[in-house]
């Protein structure tokens, strides 16, 4: 498993690529799965805001769509005084392929947490059992 800092610069560069010209707010990430293999993702916008994508789930599905069936740790970072949080909807689809993912949350100035993903989505919707 990487060190923290080292997964946290893989994310700084990823969000290097980040579009976001409506709001502005780049956020990049860094997932690694258990295969030690490391997925990068940047949030994409749209002009249809809707259709915007989150950088967590552009790594995630980066990481399943090549295969990737479960992941050890993410980092995401922006721009922000402290932490950059994930949003609810990339914590449910994070909590669904790995309820054991440890969450590296930072900002530029090398400022970091880590908390679990159970930690982060407590009482997580859980249907699926143990499909
Ligand atoms: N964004 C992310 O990429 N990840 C998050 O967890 C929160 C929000 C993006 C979506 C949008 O492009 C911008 O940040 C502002 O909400």
């Amino acid at each position: 498993m990487l060190e923290p800092q080292t997964l946290m610069a893989k994310a700084k560069e990823a969000r290097l690529h980040a579009y976001a010209p409506y709001s502005k707010f780049k956020v990049g990430a860094a997932l690694e799965g258990k295969s030690g293999q490391i997925y990068t993702g940047c949030n994409i916008e749209n002009q249809a805001y809707g259709s915007t994508m989150c950088a967590e789930r552009v790594s995630l599905f980066k990481g399943i769509s090549e295969g990737e069936k479960e992941f050890v740790q993410l980092a995401i970072v922006a721009d922000v005084p402290d932490y950059c949080y994930p949003c609810g909807n990339c914590r449910q689809v994070l909590m669904e392929f790995s309820p054991q993912l440890k969450v590296i949350m930072g900002n530029l100035e090398g400022k970091l947490i880590v908390r679990t993903i159970a930690e982060l989505l407590p009482l997580a919707f859980d249907w699926k059992g143990d499909l």
